[in-house]
């Protein structure tokens, strides 16, 4: 082949998603952060502008150490809007507020970095952040040499005052190029030597879903959320719809979290949480923790559904219809169910009131019929079955762990083996390894093979390194 075309084909094959059988492949921002969701907490919605200062990032780094946060993983302290003074300097640079700063925003990332924690800012792509403070439009590259020199570990960067059919409101909501710019600072990013998380907040114009990948390392996919239940429902409810982009590198934000801020129940700050955990959302705190209720606290610290969040595989969670339910309508929908690189998460969210559920596991996407172990999140109970049912009050959520790996059959003969003790008897047909179809206690891979191999429903073998050779 001419080496003109074959460069030409290549291209156009990097360029272009890729798909291999249901799964897009897409570019991604090759900076190595990202691979699971963000965890951390910003200044924003509990506090507004006031909280762009030192006091304000200081305080929430010693909160997330003292309530045990940091040790579950939220290590990001974001300070957003409002943190710098109204003018740029001489030589054109952003300049740290000295009355929020009076010793410098350096001192404060230090100390930050010093708690094993990390550091997070704000900025906007065009003439002015969303609340007034000098936006990066034009000074792309000097802001991102600033930032890497600082040591800044996380950049959220909003998208007011940006070019909107020539003209500059605060905020637009037609149809432009936001990509450009979100690529500008994207590439002035790559260009730094300190590796800073690329935090997109362009409220999900343009799809950014579908380009957000190669850019960034999340990309808001809303509006701000605002503090009530049917701002949180409608943020979990378009996020089913997109769960196809995340994946580890870059996720779907469905936004900074208004648990603790007292517009929602527990229940519903249950149902917030879940979602946005499942959804594979960064999970950035958004209140202030000095007035935390116990019960708002002990949802953030969930640690079985921050893993669930957490896990290696990065696949967000969508929605299943169990058999004899009717399907999804334009709110949110109860039952949602993704891979796990460990087993299925299902979460059962009473989206419409109070709900009694059944769930058979045959109609669970990664799973189908036999008897699997489950473990529901929140309440802590466990159990082994073919399905899971209980009730739920008004909004409140269960998420149930079902593990894969660990499930238990009930073979031809009746009786309840361990995976230890299966004999494998039929093997599929590939020998060399690869994908295939085997019966019940059969092996994955072909006879002796011994490599990773993943069982899924109708004990079809795959290849995953974490996993068994057997499909029981
Ligand atoms: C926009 C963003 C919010 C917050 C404010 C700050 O509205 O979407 O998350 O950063 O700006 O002004």
């Amino acid at each position: 082949m001419h080496s003109q075309l074959l460069l030409t084909l290549t291209v156009s094959f990097l360029s272009t998603t890729v798909k291999s059988g249901a799964v897009d492949l897409q570019p991604r921002l090759d900076n190595g952060l990202g691979r699971t969701p963000a965890l951390g907490w910003n200044s924003w919605n509990a506090f507004q502008c006031n909280g762009g200062s030192a006091s304000a990032a200081m305080t929430a780094a010693n909160q997330l150490v003292n309530l045990g946060l940091k040790p579950l993983g939220y290590v990001y302290v974001n300070i957003d809007d409002c943190w710098s003074s109204k003018q740029r300097n001489s030589a054109g640079q952003l300049v740290p507020d000295p009355s929020k700063w009076p010793s410098g925003i350096q001192a404060t990332i230090n100390q930050i970095h010093g708690m094993g924690l990390k550091f997070g800012l704000y900025g906007d792509a065009g003439t002015m952040t969303c609340a007034g403070w000098p936006g990066s439009k034009g000074h792309e590259t000097q802001d991102a040499a600033l930032l890497s020199s600082w040591g800044v570990d996380y950049w959220k960067y909003d998208n007011c005052y940006t070019q909107c059919n020539g003209q500059v409101p605060q905020t637009c909501w037609i149809a432009r190029d936001t990509k450009s710019w979100y690529t500008t600072f994207s590439n002035a990013l790559k260009a730094q030597s300190h590796p800073i998380l690329y935090s997109m907040c362009s409220w999900g114009l343009d799809s950014v879903w579908t380009w957000g990948n190669a850019v960034g390392n999340s990309w808001r996919m809303s509006g701000d959320i605002q503090n009530n239940w049917g701002s949180v429902s409608s943020i979990a409810h378009t996020a089913a719809g997109i769960s196809q982009y995340s994946q580890p590198g870059g996720f779907n934000d469905l936004d900074m979290l208004q648990i603790g801020n007292g517009g929602l129940s527990e229940a519903e700050e249950r149902a917030h949480f879940g979602l946005w955990a499942i959804a594979k959302s960064p999970i950035i705190i958004g209140t202030n923790l000095a007035n935390i209720k116990t019960s708002s606290l002990n949802i953030l610290k969930n640690s079985a559904i921050i893993a669930i969040n957490q896990d290696s595989l990065g696949k967000a969670a969508k929605y299943f219809t169990p058999s004899g339910q009717s399907g999804p309508g334009n709110s949110l929908y109860p039952y949602w169910a993704g891979p796990l690189s460990d087993g299925v998460v299902v979460g059962i969210v009473a989206s419409n009131g109070a709900l009694n559920y059944n769930v058979n596991f045959a109609s669970v996407p990664g799973l189908g019929s036999g008897t699997y172990n489950w473990k529901e999140l929140y309440s802590g109970k466990t159990g082994s079955g073919t399905s899971i049912s209980g009730s739920l009050s008004t909004h409140d959520m269960a998420v149930y762990k079902i593990t894969t790996g660990t499930a238990v059959t009930t073979g031809g003969s009746g009786e309840t083996p361990t995976v230890s003790t299966i004999v494998p008897t039929t093997t599929s047909g590939n020998t060399g390894g690869g994908g295939g179809t085997v019966a019940q206690w059969g092996q994955c891979g072909g006879s002796g093979w011994t490599g990773g191999t993943k069982c899924v429903s109708g004990f079809t073998c795959t290849y995953n390194n974490a996993y068994y050779s057997q499909c029981v």
